[in-house]
């Protein structure tokens, strides 16, 4: 892709951070916003949590995604890092920032999920979860926040529906993501005069890797009561990850330069039920 092909891009010539951006939504993210001119810097963990009962992503995947952005004629710029590790991501941002020559946007995309009744979840699982899904949402604004504020920029903070809902058999994760609207909230109003927007974004289910096998299993036999609450308005059972990244493409492009302090649910109406 020539540079005269970028420009009409509805992202064209910006710099976007990632995190998670090793498979699932994130790979689909930088793919999405590859094609419509942008750069990208990827942030994953690429390495496996031992209180998950599904798999992280790997250093393969992460290679992937970077490969997928450059035969799209974008750059990609990649570091393995755990958003809990606020001074790391800082870092790896910095020296990515360095090489790319400025900063647009930052998709906070990294997320776990750990299913469990009330009686079956942990302490463990709590600070896992808090600590990577909203913490960890704080950490990539943090990082990102120093090369914005002179130029301005746009930060979309992935939630969920279970951000705006009570979704029940994971109260980690759904207390998590409504943490990250209050988070995004007041960010968008202590940033508005720097000219940077905040938004969230709040997917219905998504076929990633993301999948506790157990989350299944307690609906079908200890809840069922509680499937109604998992089920979309509209007749699909789940949506795809480009869905999500549109939303996530028009955030940051400059077709919602007066859009701040939004949750943009993208869920097929499950938060209408
Ligand atoms: N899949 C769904 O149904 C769904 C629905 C609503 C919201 N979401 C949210 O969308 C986002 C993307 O999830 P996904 O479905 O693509 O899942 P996924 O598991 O396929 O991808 C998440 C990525 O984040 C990375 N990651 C996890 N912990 C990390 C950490 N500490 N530091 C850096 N990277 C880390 C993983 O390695 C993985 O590559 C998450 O925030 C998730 O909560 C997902």
């Amino acid at each position: 892709m020539t540079d005269t092909t970028a420009s009409r891009g509805r992202v064209a010539g910006k710099r976007v951070l990632i995190t998670g951006a090793a498979r699932g939504m994130g790979r689909s993210h930088a793919v999405r916003l590859a094609e419509e001119g942008a750069d990208l810097i990827l942030i994953d963990i690429c390495r496996s949590l031992p209180e998950l009962e599904y798999p992280l992503s790997s250093p393969e995947d992460l290679a992937e995604t970077a490969a997928l952005v450059e035969k799209l004629g974008r750059r990609a710029i990649t570091a393995e890092v755990d958003v809990r590790d606020a001074a790391a991501l800082a870092s790896a941002v910095q020296d990515a920032v360095t090489q790319l020559g400025s900063l647009d946007a930052a998709v906070a995309n990294a997320g776990v999920l750990t299913a469990g009744t009330w009686q079956n979840t942990t302490s463990e699982q709590w600070r896992t979860v808090v600590d990577v899904n909203l913490i960890g949402t704080w950490n990539t604004c943090a990082a990102a926040l120093p090369h914005l504020v002179e130029r301005g920029g746009s930060l979309v903070n992935i939630s969920s529906a279970a951000g705006l809902k009570g979704t029940p058999l994971h109260t980690p994760y759904t207390a998590a993501k409504h943490g990250v609207v209050g988070l995004s909230r007041a960010l968008a109003n202590e940033l508005a005069a720097q000219n940077i927007r905040v938004n969230t974004v709040h997917p219905t289910g998504v076929a990633t890797g993301m999948a506790p096998a157990s989350l299944h299993q307690l609906l079908i036999d200890e809840r069922p009561d509680l499937a109604p609450l998992f089920a979309n308005a509209l007749p699909v059972i789940m949506t795809e990850a480009v869905d999500i990244s549109n939303a996530v493409l028009y955030l940051i492009s400059d077709e919602a330069r007066h859009v701040t302090g939004t949750e943009l649910k993208v869920d097929a109406g499950v938060t209408l039920r």
